[in-house]
């Protein structure tokens, strides 16, 4: 404590002395005939220098300009150049923290290419190039690493202690290279710091298990858009402070008992746009105390995996859509739906639902039926969550015109402000099939339906109301598609 009092004081008296003797701490950029063809603009951290569509020497020749004063270069940012070889001590006597070398081409990474900056480099971006595989030797002195961006190469195995001295790294980008091996020690060196790794869009066909055991500190995990064919219970030990993991667009056929049992402090899953059938009743084992957000879009799943799902007390955000759902069963949300705000269940092949399907969904906020094959959405299935319902969308369902539909009306006229507007843009319509046309559910035609009219204030206030009613119905018919 005392010691960092005399530090702060000792600030306080140096930065007022240099205002007393107006010290000159502002830095200017080097003018433009100097470094071109780059550029140079002045930042409130430091200089953001850029060099575009040039070669190794300009930028090396620009470089030695820049070394001769003593800037911080907060941003040097290296595009579309040709840059196959980032050479050996080319940014020697520079103070750089955020380095970027994107789409030029490198591919070869000298050893002493960037320790000199090793000191203050923050950030790497080596984006779009040719590398083939991580350049360790060049990356071990990086002891102030935070981020690495590797996207975009043609790495296609990482190396035993491919990231060896990036004791501070926190996130790790690896998508779109062609990644199929990653050795059991790859990671080593990263189990101190890192929070986000991305293997996203690589080739990958089992969970890399034993590399990733030793990352106890990871929270995100990105393995979307690989050949995953099969995960198994103990894929994932290791990972326990894991929160999010990203499973989407990959081969997976079947979700097996106990696959995320070691993930407890999971908070978001994502397995959508897989080829998922099966999904174990103890699947989601582990995951019952922190789950909230679970995705399983896109899939061959023909019924609401409610066994699996029941352990999930914490559950809201449940994204079902694009699958092979047919029915819910009365219990289907039973021992989980209360927690549930938001249920995607479009386009399935949904034909009908029962009174007391949705009976336990109490919290319910946003309910997505759209693409069904509906053809009946009476009150009784609907009643148990039009109170906290916001957002409902029921388009593109073969709906027949019925009373029993009255409540969609009702229902719109409490909304308010952004929920009414949202509500307002959907066009949700219903056959009326004697007439051979489309009705706007908030202008069922009642009176043609022989409906009890179940609007409190419509019964009660008289003509002039109904009247009303009748003029903006006949208004509507006349914009009706005439089917
Ligand atoms: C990559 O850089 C080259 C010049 O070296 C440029 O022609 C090309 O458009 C760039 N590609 C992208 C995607 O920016
Ligand atoms: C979809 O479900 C139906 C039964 O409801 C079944 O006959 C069909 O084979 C399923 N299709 C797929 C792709 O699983
Ligand atoms: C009915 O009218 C009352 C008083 O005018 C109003 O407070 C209430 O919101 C109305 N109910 C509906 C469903 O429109």
């Amino acid at each position: 404590m005392a010691r960092v009092r005399v530090v702060r004081w000792t600030w306080i008296v140096l930065a007022g002395l240099c205002a007393l003797a107006t010290c000159e701490l502002q830095q200017q950029c080097p003018t433009r005939a100097e470094i071109s063809p780059c550029s140079c603009t002045l930042k409130k951290n430091g200089l953001d220098i850029l060099c575009e569509f040039t070669d190794q020497q300009h930028i090396s020749s620009a470089m030695g300009v820049l070394k001769r004063k003593e800037f911080v270069i907060f941003y040097l940012k290296l595009r579309h150049n040709n840059l196959r070889k980032l050479p050996a001590f080319i940014f020697l006597g520079l103070d750089i923290r955020h380095l970027t070398i994107h789409n030029s081409s490198l591919s070869t990474v000298e050893e002493t290419s960037l320790s000199s900056i090793g000191k203050m480099l923050t950030q790497l971006d080596v984006s779009q190039n040719s590398l083939t595989a991580v350049p360790s030797a060049a990356y071990k002195s990086l002891h102030q690493l935070l981020i690495l961006n590797m996207n975009h190469n043609k790495i296609s195995n990482i190396h035993s202690r491919a990231f060896l001295g990036l004791d501070t790294l926190e996130i790790l980008t690896l998508y779109e290279n062609k990644i199929t091996a990653i050795e059991d020690e790859a990671f080593v060196g990263l189990e101190k710091k890192l929070k986000r790794l991305n293997l996203g869009g690589n080739g990958l066909t089992e969970v890399p298990q034993k590399a990733l055991s030793i990352l106890d500190t990871l929270k995100k995990l990105e393995m979307q858009e690989n050949r995953l064919t099969d995960i198994r219970e103990g894929d994932f030990e290791g990972l326990r402070n894991l929160d999010s993991l990203g499973l989407a667009h990959n081969k997976l056929r079947e979700v097996p008992s106990r696959v995320f049992s070691h993930l407890t402090l999971l908070n978001s899953l994502e397995l959508d746009g897989n080829n998922i059938e099966t999904i174990d009743p103890e699947a989601f084992v582990g995951l019952e105390e922190n789950l909230q957000y679970l995705r399983l879009g896109d899939n061959k799943i023909n019924t609401i995996p409610t066994e699996a799902l029941k352990r999930l007390h914490r559950l809201r955000h449940l994204d079902l859509r694009s699958n092979n759902i047919s029915g819910i069963s009365e219990d289907a949300f039973l021992g989980f739906g209360d927690s549930i705000t938001f249920l995607n269940l479009q386009k399935n092949f949904i034909r009908a639902l029962t009174g007391i399907s949705f009976e336990n969904l109490n919290s319910l906020e946003t309910l997505n039926l759209q693409n069904n094959k509906l053809m009946h959405l009476g009150e009784d299935v609907m009643e148990p969550i039009l109170d906290t319902l916001r957002v409902v969308d029921i388009m593109d369902n073969p709906l027949i015109c019925q009373c029993d539909l009255q409540w969609y009306k009702n229902w719109l006229r409490g909304l308010k402000d952004k929920d009414d507007e949202m509500m307002q843009k959907k066009r949700t319509v219903c056959m009326m099939s004697l007439e051979h046309r489309e009705y706007n559910l908030q202008h069922l035609p009642l009176e043609k339906l022989n409906c009890a009219i179940k609007d409190p204030n419509i019964s009660t206030s008289g003509s002039s109301r109904i009247g009303y009613c009748v003029a903006v119905m006949g208004m509507w018919a006349s914009t009706v598609r005439v089917v």
